[in-house]
């Protein structure tokens, strides 16, 4: 009986621990982290990086992206702020000219859903 409480209380506290950041990355970027979620695999990204949650999101070519709610910068250039890391998603040319990661044409409202996906992974 007593290891049934725990147990619900366990279950309760990891599922509003793992709500909780979902939400701040949603209020810090106005984005839908599971559009954004569903994005990255459309679009491809896990061909160049490591993505936790992501489906054959298993490429070496960039950086992997664990952990990324934690890095201080962007491709070693810009601070990671939101502003940034949507510029960064839309036009990572502009940014680092001749980076190997390419302007893939996301548009700012996808933009914004990747990077409330990118600010969930802590
Ligand atoms: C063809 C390979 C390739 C693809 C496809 C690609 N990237 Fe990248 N990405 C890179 C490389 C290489 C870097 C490192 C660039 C640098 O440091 O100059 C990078 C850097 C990044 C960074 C910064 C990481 C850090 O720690 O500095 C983010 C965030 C990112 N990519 C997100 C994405 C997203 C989201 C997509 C899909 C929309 C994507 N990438 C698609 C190759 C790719």
């Amino acid at each position: 009986m007593r290891s049934a409480a725990v147990f619900v209380f366990v279950v309760a506290f990891l599922s509003s621990a793992c709500n909780r950041s979902e939400n701040q990355a949603e209020a810090a970027t106005g984005g839908n982290a599971k559009v954004g979620r569903h994005l990255i695999y459309s679009y491809g990204c896990g061909s160049c990086h490591a993505i936790p949650g992501v489906a054959e999101a298993k490429g070496t070519l960039g950086p992997p992206l664990q952990g990324f709610a934690y890095r201080t910068y962007i491709a070693g250039s810009l601070q990671n702020t939101p502003e940034n890391l949507f510029r960064w998603i839309t036009k990572p040319q502009e940014v680092v000219a001749g980076s190997a990661m390419p302007d893939l044409g996301v548009s700012d409202r996808q933009a914004r859903d990747i990077a409330a996906y990118l600010y969930t992974l802590q």
